[in-house]
């Protein structure tokens, strides 16, 4: 088993857990948010960076890493590893979601999907074998399965096409998986009908993989549907396995998340608000270049000791970004992502401290504003 999952302690009001996912780039602590780096870089990130702030597994893009520099490429470089200098472990996502995502530029079939490059309109097809290959060729630590994404909302008709083949595809990615030092996750659909999770999860579990992923969520629908469907896949899921939820990371959803028994997250969304100079802290977002701050030589986030928060004050960041300054970018990414790291980091503590309960609840009261 290329990955092993081992359970360190269950909340008791909660569906929480803390776990150490083993792998042969090191252990993971869990719950854990894994910062994504699309196209092998977490944007203006070095890793040395994303060390330094406690990042312990960062995400890549099976998708875009085929397009350009492409995964032959990479694997003559050495592997993904060797090509962008990050010793930890990597999870490559199968590309499934961003080729659905293409709309008019893409066509399913039982096979595979077809579809025009974003960059330069050529056009490509991708299998779940052809995704293995290239999954593969990139060496990262954990691949994903090619799944169908159906969007949100999906009639039901649809909604079970795309699962049904997620499962039939799913079976293609195992059989066409072999590499000893790499951990192939399924991915759990059926978009927001209960019946079809069930059965989606059956199946899923039933070809056996050493991680499963919840996919399908944070695509549109309301956060109170994406937590009742956690809430009823979460358990269908074997305990002795890590959980992915997909797409997530909004400070709120993460802690919901982890209550519903998720174990790892990813995101683009603290590093991309980060570039358009929004702030998450622990009073809630900071939107950087709004007037107020103008004379605010405060940091950040008083409460935050990241490299930005200890050196540079709100009225100098609101600068940059207003001066469209590279510098700007870079203090908002590390500040943004120390913080979600630190809050994943005391969810882990509270969690193995008996306080789980009692620390989201504060942390949304400050979050939000309700008090203080
Ligand atoms: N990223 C966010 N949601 C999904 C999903 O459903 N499938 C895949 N492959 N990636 C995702
Ligand atoms: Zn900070």
């Amino acid at each position: 088993m290329p990955v092993r999952y081992e359970l360190i302690k269950e909340c008791k009001e909660t569906k929480a857990r803390v776990g150490r996912l083993h792998t042969p780039h090191g252990v993971i602590d869990t719950p854990v948010f894994m910062p994504v780096g699309t196209q092998a870089t977490v944007k203006t990130m070095t890793p040395e960076e994303l060390k330094e702030i406690g990042a312990q597994i960062i995400l890549a893009n099976t998708y875009h890493l085929y397009l350009r520099p492409g995964h032959e490429l990479i694997k003559e470089a050495g592997g993904l590893h060797r090509f962008m200098h990050w010793d930890r472990p990597i999870l490559t996502d199968s590309g499934g979601f961003q080729v659905f995502s293409l709309g008019p530029l893409r066509n399913i079939t039982e096979e595979g999907v077809t579809f025009k490059s974003h960059l330069d309109g050529s056009s490509h097809f991708l299998s779940p074998e052809k995704v293995m290959e290239i999954e593969m060729a990139l060496g990262s630590t954990i691949a994903m399965a090619f799944d169908e994404c159906a969007p949100y909302p999906s009639s039901y008709e649809y909604a079970r096409a795309a699962m049904e083949r997620t499962t039939r595809w799913a079976k293609r990615c195992k059989a066409a998986h072999h590499k000893e030092d790499q951990a192939l996750f399924g991915i759990v659909q059926g978009v927001t009908y209960r019946d079809l999770r069930e059965q989606s999860a059956a199946e899923i579990v039933e070809i056996d993989f050493p991680g499963y992923a919840i996919g399908g969520l944070s695509v549109g629908e309301p956060k109170p549907l994406m937590y009742e469907v956690l809430d009823y896949t979460v358990p269908l899921l074997p305990k002795d396995k890590p959980r992915y939820l997909m797409g997530v990371g909004s400070p709120d959803c993460l802690l919901e998340g982890v209550a519903l028994g998720v174990d790892m997250f990813d995101c683009v969304l603290p590093t991309r608000i980060a570039r358009n100079g929004t702030c998450l802290t622990s009073r809630g977002k900071v939107v950087i270049r709004n007037a107020a701050y103008a004379r605010d030589f405060s940091p950040l986030d008083p409460e935050c000791d990241c490299y930005t928060c200890r050196n540079y004050s709100r009225a100098y960041l609101r600068h940059l970004f207003k001066a469209e300054e590279v510098l700007a970018l870079r203090l908002a990414t590390i500040h943004n992502l120390y913080f979600l790291l630190r809050l994943m980091e005391g969810i882990r503590q509270a969690i193995l401290e008996d306080r789980f309960v009692e620390f989201k609840r504060q942390f949304m009261a400050k979050y939000e504003g309700d008090q203080e």
